[in-house]
């Protein structure tokens, strides 16, 4: 009898925890850190606007470029815009010493886009796409930009591919803006369409020191796992807590980096660029890469768990979105106490269930 009660217990976890919805959680939990509780979630969902896709041609004026309007009604709804921005700003003024390119922003290059072939390795009806296409007298750029600079510690995944010619940069990071370099925070995945396609880059900036060299503890090259390529459907996700900014691709751990973690509050940005210096390279005339995402999903800002009575980062209710059987919805982990598993993501033994046990035997 005992032993019945003890399997049974040692397999309930994430799966089976039940879908909630967000109203529901006070409070969430990613794998790995057991005692971050973030305390906010958002998906946006990229998978069925299919009704609402369209490619835009490229504008191929840098002046007409920044002030194109948005692609799509889709980028006119509350749900996009009370969180993001279409950014519209180029290069003009300096941004990177070794630049060698005008770079312009248009909200032209963000859109949504059929998918010309759904099939089991791509089921999803459409995507965001990031675009970026080099004409003979500068690069057109795109780049979306969360309205809030207040981002204080996040879990940020995307299902995303980066597609297209060699000479850009595709990226999704953390941003701290100042005018001194130095003084920069940010936590980056990097793209760059002239490597290898099974190399990612991870960096929490400056990556560079005073000297203007390499900084290595800043940075890894990171390989795709499971002979993944960028170029191929995967998530990638950053992991920006107080210690250390930790990625995966499909939930495996490619890099974590303490030294330089962001400490203070910052944007969340994605984007598609090159600017012709030596870390984007010069793209083809004629050319385009693509960053594509079918979703983006966020957990953001902690609770401060040390100040708060019992812990659990002082909410009743804690979900989770990892291992939940549907994306973007979370579940429930436990509630008022109830159902709360000891060794989370790990042995998974509910309390309630091994007093039982404690009782029979
Ligand atoms: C999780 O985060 C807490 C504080 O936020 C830290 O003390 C702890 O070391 C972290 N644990 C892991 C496994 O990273
Ligand atoms: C670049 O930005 C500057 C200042 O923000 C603006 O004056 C200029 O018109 C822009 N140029 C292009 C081509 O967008
Ligand atoms: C989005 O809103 C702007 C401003 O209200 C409007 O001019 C534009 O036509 C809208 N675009 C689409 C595609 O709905
Ligand atoms: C995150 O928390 C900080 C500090 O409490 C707050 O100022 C900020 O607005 C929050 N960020 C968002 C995006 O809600
Ligand atoms: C990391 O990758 C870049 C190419 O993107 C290469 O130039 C550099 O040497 C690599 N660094 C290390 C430490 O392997
Ligand atoms: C890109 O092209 C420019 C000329 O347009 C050249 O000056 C620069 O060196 C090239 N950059 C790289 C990284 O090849």
């Amino acid at each position: 009898m005992a032993l019945l009660l003890f399997t049974g217990a040692v397999v309930v976890n994430a799966q089976q925890a039940a879908l909630t919805e967000d109203a529901r959680c006070g409070c969430y939990l990613i794998k790995r850190n057991e005692t971050t509780y973030f305390k906010k979630h958002r998906f946006f969902d990229f998978r069925n606007h299919d009704h609402h896709a369209s490619v835009p041609p490229v504008i191929e004026s840098a002046n007409d470029s920044p002030d194109a309007p948005v692609t799509s009604p889709f980028f006119n709804s509350t749900d996009w815009t009370d969180f993001w921005m279409i950014s519209n700003w180029n290069n003009s003024h300096g941004v990177r010493e070794d630049s060698t390119l005008l770079m312009v922003n248009s909200p032209n290059n963000v859109y949504l886009e059929a998918n010309p072939s759904p099939n089991p390795s791509s089921p999803s009806k459409s995507w965001l796409s990031l675009r970026t296409q080099r004409l003979p007298k500068f690069q057109t750029t795109a780049e979306i930009e969360s309205l809030s600079a207040k981002f204080k510690f996040v879990s940020i995944r995307m299902l995303a591919r980066t597609i297209g010619a060699r000479g850009a940069i595709t990226a999704m990071f953390t941003y701290r803006h100042s005018e001194e370099l130095a003084k920069v925070q940010e936590s980056d995945l990097e793209i760059r369409t002239s490597d290898p396609k099974n190399l990612i880059h991870c960096t929490n900036q400056p990556s560079l020191n005073s000297e203007g060299d390499i900084e290595a503890r800043a940075s890894r090259n990171a390989t795709m796992p499971d002979g993944l390529e960028w170029s191929d459907w995967a998530v990638h996700r950053l992991d920006w807590t107080p210690e250390s900014t930790t990625w995966y691709v499909n939930d495996v751990e490619v890099a974590d980096i303490a030294f330089q973690t962001p400490k203070d509050v910052s944007n969340i940005i994605l984007n598609a660029w090159s600017d012709g210096g030596e870390w984007t390279e010069n793209m083809t005339v004629g050319e385009a890469a693509y960053l594509q995402l079918q979703w983006f999903e966020i957990l953001y800002n902690t609770t401060e768990v040390e100040k708060r009575e019992g812990g659990e980062g002082g909410c009743n209710s804690v979900c989770s979105v990892d291992g939940s059987p549907e994306v973007g919805r979370p579940v429930m982990l436990w509630s008022n106490g109830v159902g709360r598993v000891v060794g989370m993501f790990g042995g998974w033994v509910m309390v309630t269930v091994v007093a039982v046990l404690f009782l029979v035997a």
